[in-house]
């Protein structure tokens, strides 16, 4: 079964609260998108494996620990995805960016993929796919579903917010993707919006509501 890594700590606790808020407005919003991404980027990357090299410090010469060349692409599921792509770009500068467009079948709510554009070496990177919304968990596994018929081998999920059937949805269909998400909440809705969630992420980010 997937593991699933839920955020515990204040900031993040403080920034989602203001994204939960439905006064804030578009620029806090995105600020505390990208920002809360970029504090969970910490807890995603905890397993990059390490080199020892030698440097010269001012003092002396010393054996440090550097990231070993780990190839790593982020994949934001459009649009709401491209509100934590700028965070994790500020601590990870030198990742590859692919995109991932969806939209829903409106009979069947069935996601299709109208639009996906990867690194062509992306069989060889690890994957952070992004969405802040994990709601049913439709969208998440038709893109990780996508990843994997491309190739992709290490996929990690990153959300802002889960609903408990989002997050049992993708544990059963990809039990192999580690989710990695700020706060699960209650459940879902019956238009499949999550309850206390913050709305539409997408609308919101975008200013397009
Ligand atoms: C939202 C969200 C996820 C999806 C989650 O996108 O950003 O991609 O819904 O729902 P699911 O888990 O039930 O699939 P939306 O379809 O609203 O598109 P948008 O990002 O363009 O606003
Ligand atoms: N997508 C959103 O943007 N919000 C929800 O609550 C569910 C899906």
């Amino acid at each position: 079964m997937a593991t699933v890594h839920e955020m515990d700590h204040p900031l993040i606790k403080h920034k989602l609260a203001l994204m939960r808020d439905k006064t804030t407005g578009v620029k806090e919003f995105r600020e505390a998108a990208a920002e809360i991404a970029m504090l969970m980027c910490y807890e995603a990357t905890r397993d990059l494996p390490l080199k020892e090299i030698t440097i010269e410090t001012p003092v002396a010469e010393a054996r440090v620990q550097v990231i070993s060349g780990k190839k790593i692409a982020l994949v934001p599921i459009l649009r709401a995805g491209l509100g934590m792509v700028e965070g994790i770009l500020e601590m990870i500068p030198a990742a590859k960016v692919g995109h991932i467009g969806l939209y829903r079948n409106p009979e069947t709510l069935q996601p299709i993929e109208y639009y996906c554009k990867l690194p062509n070496d992306i069989e060889d990177r690890d994957v952070l796919l992004l969405d802040p919304m994990l709601a049913t968990g439709g969208s998440a596994i038709a893109a990780i579903d996508g990843l994997k018929r491309r190739g992709v081998k290490h996929i990690k999920l990153m959300n802002l917010i889960g609903a408990p059937e989002g997050v049992a949805a993708v544990q059963k269909a990809h039990p192999d993707v580690e989710i990695f998400v700020a706060g699960i909440d209650e459940k879902l809705n019956d238009h499949g919006y999550i309850v206390p969630g913050l709305g539409d992420a997408g609308d919101r980010i975008f200013g397009t509501k």
